[in-house]
């Protein structure tokens, strides 16, 4: 593993993770890794291709030789995502499209043919890297481990929010359900479950706004990275 500066941003779904660790990459002027789009990129491919969700080996091998390009964003705004050189960034977004992920991430074979494509992400200057296992399994050396949290009911209800904003049609209900259903799987399945790594910093981000999140976030990195200078 190279010795680049690494932020780790692991969490439940809706826990503004994605939202925190894209705008702190941009503020920091670091890479960025969404480590969930590749796993809903190898469920929306293996929708496309018609691979079926128990066929372990064709679904790993679609997942190491997924043909992805994401574009740069000079906004800080989401990035087009190419799949095999067709623009899906809002197929990714989708609910169901999260769900097929949270299964196809469970099977162990294809967590470990996306490890090096994510672990290549580590590039100067820096990277903050957004998942479920970035501080546990993938790095787990990262100078700064966070792990975001809020109750299920308030991830629905910004989940909901988010969704309706992108026009997508959705029921809170629906949300609440899903939510939980995927929080169960994600963190009850045996090959890198949904955790805190042991030196993380756990937030509870259910009272906070985003710039609150934000601004505890960039403080602890302040301080980490002063420490670190210092050693
Ligand atoms: O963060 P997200 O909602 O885009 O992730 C979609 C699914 O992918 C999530 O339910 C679980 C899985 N995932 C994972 O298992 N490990 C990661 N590092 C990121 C996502």
């Amino acid at each position: 593993m190279n010795s680049v500066a690494v932020i780790t941003i692991d969490g439940p779904s809706g826990s503004g993770k994605g939202t925190i660790s894209r705008m702190l990459a941009q503020d920091l002027g670091w890479h960025f890794l969404d480590s969930g789009a590749l796993y809903r990129l190898v469920a929306l491919g293996a929708d496309k291709h018609q691979i079926p969700l128990d066929d372990q080996a064709g679904l790993a091998r679609f997942a190491r030789d997924l043909d992805v390009v994401f574009t740069h964003s000079q906004s800080g705004e989401e990035p087009d995502v190419l799949l095999e050189n067709q623009v899906v960034t809002s197929e990714l977004r989708t609910e169901t499209c999260g769900n097929r992920a949270s299964q196809v991430a469970a099977i162990p074979a294809v967590r470990q043919a996306l490890l090096d494509r994510q672990r290549a992400f580590a590039q100067p200057p820096g990277l903050v890297a957004d998942g479920r296992d970035m501080g546990t399994a993938i790095f787990p050396d990262a100078s700064i481990k966070i792990f975001l949290t809020a109750s299920a009911a308030e991830r629905a209800q910004r989940r909901y929010k988010q969704l309706k904003q992108k026009g997508f049609d959705v029921s809170l209900a629906a949300l609440v359900g899903e939510i939980t259903e995927r929080d169960a799987r994600d963190s009850q399945r045996q090959a890198s479950p949904l955790k805190p790594a042991t030196d993380a910093i756990v937030i509870d981000t259910s009272a906070m706004n985003i710039t609150e999140v934000l601004a505890k976030i960039k403080h602890i990195c302040q301080q980490r990275l002063a420490d670190v200078s210092q050693q």
